[in-house]
């Protein structure tokens, strides 16, 4: 489902996930065509290939990793024209308490610089469906503004629920009632409230998919509003790691990484990845809180504990992969493809 090994951060518009390697492997060097201020505290980000070339093709809930020339490297949603082959563009929102990735880009990069790509990357795709509720809370819009045009594309019927601290915070506001009208709702908190979920949500479709980015407030919202709809119906971004119930198990547990011949004990309080470092093997991260996905690693035996916020549940009972910054083990043993 998802790549490995190449470094991000955890956050569609912030970027602002916990520190973690400031390195992204298999980053290509593109240039800055334009940076646009798009709403209060927002700037849109243009990028291209040096040499005009083509960029890799990307998918709707896309991101990538954006290696900025201090070094710093921040995950973004790509929110431009999937179907121009020669430009990714980003948003991004400036996060006051956030580790200066975003300050960066709002204060410092410029139109002609050089940054580092990682990605594309996508944990947050678009399952064919009818009919799609598409409900964003401020940046969030990044990841949805893809999927809109695709829905649009391949004539789903479709709606979108946009709320906002307030009108002049909302990037893209414009622009999606421009070309898509009354299916667009605007919801600015200061003008409007907080958005109405049980208009659009209090009855369960067995035809619509519903997708969602925003803050956790939103999102637990938006997850209690449909506790009664089909498993699968609802898919989420996060902007950070989700609650999670206590671990299966207490104790400690072996971790055999069998490319390397080697064993670890992952004691309480340490977490896989941590062991597989002190063990000499090295895995790339980023967030460390399960919500970026760089650390994606097979597993060739046992079972895991999941505890990222990505995989859905159909993926988790496969048992074949997890996110080793934060999973665990269910049982004695876990066998890597490590
Ligand atoms: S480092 Fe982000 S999911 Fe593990």
């Amino acid at each position: 489902m998802v790549g490995t090994n190449v470094v991000a951060d955890a956050d569609p518009g912030t970027g602002e996930g916990r520190p973690g390697p400031e390195k992204a492997a298999n980053a290509v060097t593109l240039t800055v065509t334009n940076k646009q201020q798009l709403a209060e505290g927002v700037v849109s980000v243009t990028l291209a290939r040096p040499d005009g070339g083509r960029l890799p093709d990307w998918t709707p809930g896309s991101h990538i990793d954006l290696v900025l020339p201090d070094g710093t490297v921040r995950q973004y949603s790509l929110c431009g024209d999937r179907w121009d082959a020669h430009t990714y563009r980003i948003a991004v929102l400036r996060e006051p308490a956030g580790r200066g990735g975003s300050a960066y880009v709002h204060d410092r990069l410029r139109a002609g610089d050089r940054v580092g790509v990682g990605g594309p990357r996508n944990h947050f795709p678009l399952a064919p469906s009818e009919s799609y509720v598409f409900i964003a809370g401020g940046i969030g819009i990044t990841p949805l503004l893809p999927m809109v045009r695709q829905a649009e594309l391949l004539g789903a019927d479709w709606q979108l629920l946009y709320g906002g601290r307030s009108r002049a915070s909302m990037a893209f506001r414009d622009e999606l009632v421009a070309a898509y009208g009354e299916r667009v709702h605007v919801v600015p908190q200061d003008e409007l409230g907080l958005l109405d979920l049980n208009a659009c949500l209090g009855t369960p479709r067995a035809d619509t998919k519903v997708y969602c980015c925003g803050p956790a407030p939103l999102l637990a919202a938006v997850e209690d509003a449909c506790a009664s709809w089909a498993p699968y119906a609802l898919r989420t971004e996060r902007f950070t790691a989700g609650d999670q119930a206590a671990p299966v198990r207490d104790g400690a547990f072996e971790v055999e990484l069998r490319r390397s011949g080697r064993a670890v004990t992952v004691t309480p309080g340490i977490s896989v990845l941590e062991a597989v470092r002190v063990a000499g093997v090295d895995v790339l991260s980023s967030c460390e809180q399960g919500t970026c996905g760089t650390c994606l690693t097979p597993v060739l035996d046992g079972q895991p504990d999941h505890r990222d916020s990505i995989l859905t549940d159909h993926q988790r009972a496969a048992n074949d992969c997890m996110f080793v910054c934060v999973s665990r083990s269910c049982g004695d043993r876990l066998v890597l493809d490590l």
